[in-house]
């Protein structure tokens, strides 16, 4: 396994591999890697020669209020954890090789970006977009892999490959939880044991929402009272948002048809976990 820190390592590697005509797949991360993250990386192993991940805590994606300073990193952890997930290349380039001096240059979406965590997070997508157009320009995929407990960034994501004409096919894969329902999450490193518990409430809510509009339910603020209710019962629980929207343009809808997306924002003390159903037909 390569560990490339520099863009013009990664560069020549992946000149050398095209030239070999390996397909390569890409699964962006930040690190802190738990199972969801290996889950991305076994998938990207099965459909392509060629694995690489990329380890950047990106600073543009943080407000700054955010705890991008306490983010969790453990790069020896998680290049272990890549080594035994059958990983060719780790990209691991420092905050300086990424964002040159004066770098101004972004890539930025209407619509999708101003629902849910955009609400909050104004400048967030902004610098997920910007940061994953370039480990694409970087690293030329042909998949990328992106887990879909973060689904409105899989979604803006697969629009933007779409809107800017990237051939790059993006794969969402499913979300991995705990065996109690919490979604794996690096930020659950944050969580005492009292909030690790409190924070069940947000898979608990999830369940709810889907059982509903499984069940048949059309009106969104009927599944939504539930939902927030269940959140509301614990009282280290802050809600950020709980909301159904449409699954492709992420606009929150009073009736639900079709494609919907149920997603919940939550503070557990200090931490902000979010958690959704997943893409269901309702
Ligand atoms: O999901 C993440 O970890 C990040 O948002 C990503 C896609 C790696 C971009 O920094």
């Amino acid at each position: 396994m390569i560990t490339a820190n520099t863009v013009a390592e990664v560069r020549a590697q992946v000149k050398q591999w095209k030239k070999e005509g390996k397909t390569i797949g890409l699964v962006p991360t930040m690190g802190y890697l738990h199972e969801g993250h290996a889950s991305l990386m076994k998938r990207a192993r099965e459909e392509n020669d060629i694995v690489v991940v990329s380890i950047f805590v990106n600073p543009i994606q943080f407000g700054p209020t955010e705890d991008l300073a306490s983010y969790p990193r453990d790069f020896h952890r998680d290049s272990e954890v890549c080594q035994r997930m059958g990983v060719d290349l780790i990209f691991h380039p420092d905050p300086e090789g990424m964002y040159q001096e004066n770098f101004c240059t972004y890539v930025d979406m209407d619509v999708l970006t101003e629902q849910l965590c955009g609400k909050s997070r104004p400048t967030h997508f902004r610098g997920v977009q910007t940061v994953v157009s370039k480990l694409f320009h970087i690293a030329a995929p042909d998949r990328a892999y992106f887990g879909e407990k973060d689904a409105q960034q899989l979604a803006v994501i697969r629009r933007m490959a779409r809107d800017l004409n990237f051939d790059i096919e993006i794969v969402g894969c499913p979300i991995v939880r705990e065996e109690d329902g919490l979604a794996k999450s690096s930020r659950n490193a944050y969580l005492n044991q009292e909030e690790r518990q409190a924070a069940l409430v947000l898979s608990r809510s999830i369940r709810e929402g889907k059982r509903l509009i499984e069940g048949g339910e059309t009106d969104a603020a009927a599944v939504k009272a539930s939902m927030r209710s269940i959140i509301a019962s614990e009282p280290l629980a802050r809600i950020d948002y709980v909301e159904i929207v449409d699954g492709d343009s992420l606009q929150p809808m009073d009736t639900i048809n079709g494609l919907v997306l149920g997603a919940v924002a939550v503070y557990i003390g200090k931490t902000r976990l979010i958690d959704n159903t997943g893409f269901i037909e309702g």
